[in-house]
């Protein structure tokens, strides 16, 4: 199955060679390159700029866990202090779509488990995370599982289990927002998760009270603050409402 989205703009842009992806507004801008059959992000803000570094900095990181060579998925690069752009290989595969309902992305998401394990936990006190691991930055195909967008890539102190605890409660918050409702099925599939996430050694307060940890790092964190300033609702832990976030605290700390 090829990715819906893209195939759709392919479809659209039928005449065109550079073909603008609009996700959310950002600081950079990305194309698909149709002769190159690859993903072109480019920018001439400073901000964009470091976003490009860190997307850089974290395939290296990526990369280098799975024993791939970076220059084989890298195209170009080339940075300067205003101006950069990265070009990647297109990545072939689907992306399942974040805002659906968990239990129809459970599976997925439970095998998840063990390509995290293998490719990005680390028990390590200090440890890299993605830092924006949903679903909509995920690519499946039959032989394989690739994550792309590495803006907010970071190295910190005590975040084990970070991005799978991120990928899990995105996976039952983005259907809520979508949806306005949540249903029972879904809570109960994503406490399975959440369980199987309390068997890596994850930081407590990750664990225990997921929305306090997230918002607290992205608020503080300054390229989610650059972020935050041009597109608050990208970032689930801060749009959704209060009485939800208590309800999901609430079924962690009772199920756990
Ligand atoms: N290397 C790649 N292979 C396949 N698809 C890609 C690749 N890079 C980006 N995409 C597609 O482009 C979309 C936007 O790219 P992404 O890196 O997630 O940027 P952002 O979400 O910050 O705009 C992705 O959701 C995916 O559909
Ligand atoms: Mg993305």
């Amino acid at each position: 199955m090829k990715s819906f989205k893209i195939e759709m703009l392919l479809y659209k842009n039928i005449f065109k060679k550079k073909i603008l992806i609009n996700s959310h507004k950002n600081f950079y801008k990305t194309y698909f390159l149709r002769n190159n059959k690859s993903f072109l992000k480019t920018s001439n803000t400073i901000k964009g700029v470091r976003k490009i570094i860190l997307e850089k900095k974290g395939y290296q990181w990526y990369l280098k866990k799975q024993k791939k060579k970076v220059k084989n998925f890298i195209k170009s690069i080339n940075i300067k202090k205003k101006q950069a752009h990265i070009e990647f290989k297109r990545i072939e595969g689907y992306q399942l779509k974040s805002w659906a309902p968990l239990k129809l992305n459970y599976k997925k998401l439970k095998s998840f488990f063990y390509y995290y394990k293998k490719y990005l936990y680390s028990s390590n006190k200090n440890c890299c995370v993605h830092g924006d691991l949903t679903l909509d930055n995920i690519i499946f195909n039959k032989s394989n599982t690739f994550i792309i967008d590495w803006e907010f890539f970071n190295k910190k102190r005590n975040f084990r289990g970070y991005d799978l605890a991120y990928l899990y409660l995105s996976a039952l918050c983005l259907p809520y927002l979508h949806l306005k409702k949540a249903s029972k099925y879904d809570e109960s599939h994503f406490l399975k998760l959440w369980k199987l996430l309390s068997t890596l050694n994850v930081n407590n307060k990750i664990l225990r009270d997921p929305f306090n940890f997230f918002e607290s790092y992205i608020k503080k964190d300054k390229v989610f603050k650059d972020s935050l300033g041009i597109s608050k609702s990208k970032f689930f832990p801060l749009i959704t409402n209060k009485k939800y976030k208590n309800r999901v605290k609430r079924l962690i700390c009772e199920k756990i």
